[in-house]
């Protein structure tokens, strides 16, 4: 094996680190992905039928208000001047999200303005002390008030736990974001976009260069293969971004997480919602949201008699399921203790990104403590011999 570098996975977490080390450092890295495409979660395909892209593990949008990450990320990728809109379809009607003053005028019939609509929600919310509150529910109504909380969010919860949010932990909910205004952007961010040609385009210029090699469908822990954990780790310093119970053996127990299945479905219309994304927040609809993909990308010339739809459905994961968020309970938290104690003793392996840490990371998120791992890490093994945990 010809390589200064193993980074296993090539999300954009993996795939950053190997590009800085490739170019800053001048170092050979080989990347390897267990999958048989590049990119992890970021990945998105044409649909054959349509050519409408889709995003195979759920919708993708980017945003991010930090100006190193910006910078880094345009070098690969010009962005749409797409924004990001949300709707919710509650009880026969369809309203904005985040909840913001047209939500909340339309939802009790009235024209409030600012100070009104904050007084109402105050006192509503009044109902229950906040620092009393030990469950989601609660919680969410000493925020918001019942009425809101039982449209937009009781419904929504239930289906995405799997459970009645008055047994989810409060500390399942810090803030509900509630807008007195007619902003109805979803992200708060300075910048937002999405990838002009294609995530995966994106992600295949992040790799392109000549010290980067990388090899799809190699599993780390598969013994028979040359870049596997026995063959490389001691010898080759590595960046891994599985999951961490996984590089241990699983040794403090697994983690916990939901999973998403997706329905896609071509449907024979020109459109069929409207809007990007519709989330459904009664409890007797299956399914959380759908998506429409050809909303993403307005400016392209997509088919005018057809459409993507995908329909998204949460629910708690097992073995097998592909692990989307961390479900993070008191006893979660306890193994990662255990697991980051493990890892920091793990000579030669730097673990990051959302399954090697166990947290859920937006991309610009994992873009950015890519770009850190390389500074505060990798360029000081590689060019001053420091030890590399
Ligand atoms: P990622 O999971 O992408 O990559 C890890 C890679 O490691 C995978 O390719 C995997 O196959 C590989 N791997 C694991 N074990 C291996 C092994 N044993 N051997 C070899 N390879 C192995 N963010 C955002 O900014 N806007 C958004 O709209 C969304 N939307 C969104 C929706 C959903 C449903 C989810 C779950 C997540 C998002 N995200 C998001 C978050 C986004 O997906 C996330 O930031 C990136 O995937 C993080 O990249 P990583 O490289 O950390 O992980």
């Amino acid at each position: 094996m010809n390589a200064d570098l193993v980074v296993v996975g090539s999300g954009f977490f993996g795939l950053t680190v190997a590009r800085r080390c490739a170019e800053d450092l001048g170092l050979k890295v080989l990347v390897i992905d267990r999958r048989d495409h590049i990119g992890g979660n970021a990945y998105s395909e044409a649909e054959p039928e349509t050519g409408i892209e889709v995003h195979r593990y759920g919708a993708h949008l980017f945003h991010t208000s930090n100006e190193r990450v910006w910078q880094h990320v345009n070098r690969f990728t010009k962005f749409t001047p797409y924004v990001h809109r949300v709707f919710s379809t509650y009880s026969g009607g369809v309203y904005s999200m985040p909840v913001n003053l047209h939500t909340i005028n339309q939802y009790f019939g009235k024209a409030l303005g600012p100070d009104a609509a904050r007084a109402l929600v105050a006192e509503q919310a009044g109902e229950i002390d906040t620092a009393a509150a030990d469950n989601f529910e609660d919680k969410a109504i000493s925020l918001i008030g019942r009425p809101l909380y039982e449209a937009f969010f009781k419904g929504y919860t239930a289906k995405q736990w799997q459970t009645d949010p008055r047994n989810l932990p409060g500390a399942t909910v810090t803030r509900l974001p509630v807008r007195y205004s007619y902003d109805n952007r979803y992200f708060n961010d300075t910048y937002e976009g999405l990838p002009v040609d294609g995530y995966t385009a994106w992600l295949e210029r992040l790799a392109d260069h000549e010290n980067i090699e990388v090899r799809l469908g190699t599993d780390f822990f598969d013994a028979s293969q040359e870049v596997s954990k026995g063959n490389v780790t001691g010898n080759v310093p590595v960046v891994y971004t599985g999951p961490v119970d996984t590089y241990f053996g699983d040794a403090e127990g697994q983690l916990s997480w939901r999973t998403l299945d997706f329905e896609q479905e071509v449907l024979p219309v020109g459109d069929f919602q409207g809007a990007p994304v519709m989330n459904y927040a009664d409890e007797d609809v299956p399914y959380t949201r759908i998506h429409e993909f050809r909303h993403f990308h307005p400016e392209r010339d997509y088919p005018k008699d057809k459409t993507v739809i995908m329909r998204e459905f949460s629910r708690f994961a097992v073995a097998g399921d592909e692990p989307y968020y961390p479900v993070n309970t008191p006893e979660d938290r306890q193994k990662l203790l255990a697991y980051r104690d493990l890892a920091s003793r793990e000579q030669g392996v730097l673990f990051g990104g959302r399954l090697g840490t166990y947290k859920y990371l937006d991309m610009h998120m994992a873009i950015g403590a890519a770009l850190s791992m390389v500074d505060n890490k990798l360029v000081p093994h590689f060019k001053d011999g420091a030890a590399l945990v």
